[in-house]
C-alpha cells in the first residue's frame, strides 16, 4: 500500500480543519475524506458503503461516528464498521503524521 504525503506538516494539517470538519483530498483520481475529531484525524472512503452518497457531507458525532445524511447510517470513525451493522464498513486509511508531513497511507 503506498503513502501518500498529503500535508507538508503536522500544522498545516491543524490548520485546514475545525472540529468535526470534513475534507477531501484528492490522490490521481481517487478521493478521500479527512476529518478531525478530538485531537484525532481520521480518513476514509469518499461514497457512503451503503449507497454511494458523497460522505463529505457528512455529520461527525461526539460519539466519533461519520453519519451519513441520506439514510442516516452511522460509521465508526476508527474501524469503519456501521453501527447496526446495515451494510457493509465504510473503508478506512491510517494516517501517519511524522516530522517529515502527513502521510495517507492507501
Ligand atoms: S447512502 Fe449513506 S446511509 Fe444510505
Amino acid at each position: 500500500m503506498p503513502n501518500v504525503k498529503v500535508f507538508q506538516s503536522e500544522e498545516q494539517l491543524k490548520a485546514a480543519f475545525t472540529e468535526k470538519s470534513i475534507r477531501i483530498v484528492r490522490i490521481g483520481e481517487k478521493k478521500v475524506c479527512l476529518a478531525k475529531h478530538g485531537q484525532a484525524f481520521f480518513a476514509f472512503q469518499q461514497l457512503c458503503p451503503h449507497q454511494m452518497h458523497p460522505l463529505k457531507e457528512a455529520n461527525i458525532t461526539t460519539f466519533g461516528e461519520v453519519v451519513c445524511p441520506l439514510h442516516e447510517y452511522r460509521f465508526n470513525l476508527k474501524t469503519g464498521q456501521e453501527a447496526n451493522n446495515r451494510c457493509q464498513a465504510m473503508q478506512t486509511h491510517q494516517l501517519q503524521i511524522t516530522t517529515d508531513g502527513v502521510y495517507l497511507n492507501l
